[in-house]
């Protein structure tokens, strides 16, 4: 297999790729709307309960779901007892291989794929399509990661012993998915699960069956076998189902804090007949912080804060939230943002070059509008964007300031286009902030000095911290994402190590010295 490297993103500066994008968004309205299945092992259930829609156009179907019943959870796991043993004894080789094809069928139809994420989940072009690279880059990333693990690991040896460190799958793996990358999420906590010999059961997130039907395919075209992974669309009940079953051995959950924290809780109870103890790893939200420095240059600062927290209307886990400014430039910063949020370009997400999309739903529109208000009542809006369409779940645009340190606003994670702006009075007083958060997921600094930066790296609690840029786009393989405190249990999707959660460790010792005859 030769060297793990990224897929490459579209060169969307070239007319005749954006045209493809045009053909794309084309064939994907000419199609009816898809249909979502319960799929379990060479089983297709139909149904029609979960609708999933356009949020910049709700009238428009993209997907019609079954909503799968606690029956259907049965016989998934059934399906999954099964299909882990056969699994776990395919070669490591043979599983890389399946997820390798996987990988491929998706590349050859990036663009359909790409389409549905702008369709279902209302992701502008860019976001769309590097949600697409970054599932491709997940199966290519695990697949290598896996035959690096089946390989064991080194341990010291001594004459006269012999010392092995294997390590095993672990059985049945729950994978529980958001929406906000509807692809790249649910296929990465899918693909480490299998390519390390683990059965997969997917609950894709309500929003988004389209979505996970597309990566579900991959996988089974790619040659991932009928019993070893199944699709259980629905809603929070049939994830929290998954996660009482004792027939489950680890859960991979990506999603919100109030959810994260119940799947930990619930796991930790060892029901009757259950011989082990459940795995939890949860990625989960947080309330992001970028801390600017006097010395910083405004003129990449304002940019990358637009990027940060407006990008896919603030929708991603890592976008920020906060930004705490020196008190030397923070008039200065705030206007050049309230500048720059009253001139964004807020529309649909199929047409390039918009800065904004709609939310995912009505929602999420009602809790950006009231976090908005409360920020109105406490403090200030230095700035609105000036035009926003009306039909779809559109949130407008805005810069807060001057709030009460305990505001919900600061605190709390909205998961809108909506960017709260402090004043502090130095670095140190911006990271005693930052340590006061629950969260620690992603943090940014701009500053030019070099030892404000060691002093920043050195203080900070965030799983990933970006220094002098934007802190969205982390990438597999050269920055391994995910989240301390109560933002996740610190494990780093597309990262060395990840699929370690995935696997049980077994040591063998075996004395080698032979003594006296055998007769
Ligand atoms: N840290 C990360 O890497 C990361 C990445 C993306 C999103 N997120 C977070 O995800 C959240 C947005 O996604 P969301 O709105 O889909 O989150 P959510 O928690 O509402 O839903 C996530 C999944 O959990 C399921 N679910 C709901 N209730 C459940 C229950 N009681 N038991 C089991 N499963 C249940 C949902 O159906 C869905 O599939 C934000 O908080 C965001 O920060 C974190």
């Amino acid at each position: 297999m030769k060297e793990f490297a990224n897929e490459s993103i579209l060169e969307l500066r070239r007319a005749p790729v954006r045209a493809t994008l045009d053909e794309a968004i084309r064939a994907h309205d000419a199609r009816p709307a898809l249909k979502v299945p319960v799929w379990i092992g060479e089983d297709q259930r139909h149904g029609e309960e979960l609708v999933s829609t356009d949020p910049g156009r709700p009238e428009r179907v993209v997907a019609t779901a079954a909503k799968a019943t606690p029956e259907d959870v049965d016989a998934a796991l059934q399906a999954a007892q099964r299909g882990a043993k056969g699994w776990a004894a395919t070669p490591a080789r043979e599983r890389a291989d399946a997820l390798v094809r996987a990988a491929q069928w998706l590349r050859e139809r990036r663009l359909e794929a790409a389409a549905l994420a702008v369709r279902e989940c209302a992701k502008p072009w860019p976001e769309a399509d590097a949600d697409v690279c970054e599932a491709i880059d997940f199966l290519e990333y695990y697949a290598r990661g896996a035959l690096d693990i089946a390989q064991g690991a080194p341990l010291l040896q001594v004459p006269g012993e012999k010392n092995t460190l294997t390590y095993g799958p672990r059985g049945v793996v729950a994978v529980i998915s958001p929406w906000n990358f509807p692809l790249a999420i649910p296929l990465g906590m899918v693909a480490a699960g299998l390519a390390t010999g683990n059965a997969v059961v997917l609950k894709p997130a309500e929003q988004s069956p389209g979505c996970a039907l597309m990566i579900f395919r991959a996988l089974r075209e790619g040659g991932v076998p009928a019993d070893a992974v199944s699709l259980l669309p629905g809603e929070g009940d049939v994830g929290a189902a998954l996660v009482k079953d004792p027939r489950v051995h680890t859960i991979a959950f990506t999603g919100s804090g109030a959810v994260g924290l119940e799947i930990v809780r619930e796991a930790a109870q060892v029901h009757e007949g259950q011989r082990h103890l459940k795995r939890v790893i949860a990625e989960m939200g947080g309330k992001n912080c970028v801390i600017v420095d006097s010395d910083a240059d405004l003129d990449e600062v304002v940019p990358a804060l637009v990027t940060s927290a407006y990008l896919y209307a603030g929708q991603k886990c890592s976008a920020a939230a906060r930004v705490l400014v020196h008190e030397a430039i923070h008039d200065a910063l705030l206007e050049r943002l309230a500048g720059a949020v009253e001139v964004l370009d807020v529309g649909q997400a199929e047409r390039l070059g918009i800065d904004v999309p709609p939310v995912i739903e009505q929602a999420s529109q009602e809790r950006v509008a009231r976090y908005t208000a409360e920020a109105e009542r406490t403090g200030r809006v230095a700035a609105r964007a000036a035009e926003v369409p009306e039909g779809g779940w559109f949130a407008t645009p805005a810069v807060v300031a001057d709030l009460p340190p305990d505001s919900p606003v600061l605190t709390e994670e909205i998961f809108g286009p909506l960017l709260a702006v402090e004043r502090v009075k130095d670095v140190a007083d911006a990271c005693d902030r930052v340590d006061t958060s629950p969260f620690a997921l992603t943090g940014g600094l701009f500053a030019r000095n070099p030892d404000t930066v060691d002093y920043v790296v050195d203080r900070t609690p965030v799983g990933n911290l970006y220094v002098n840029r934007s802190i969205t786009g982390a990438m597999v393989g050269r920055q391994p994402f995910g989240g301390n405190r109560l933002s996740g249990t610190g494990t780093k999707a597309g990262g060395p190590g990840y699929l370690l959660q995935f696997v049980e460790p077994r040591v063998v010792t075996e004395n080698t010295m032979r003594h006296g005859l055998v007769v």
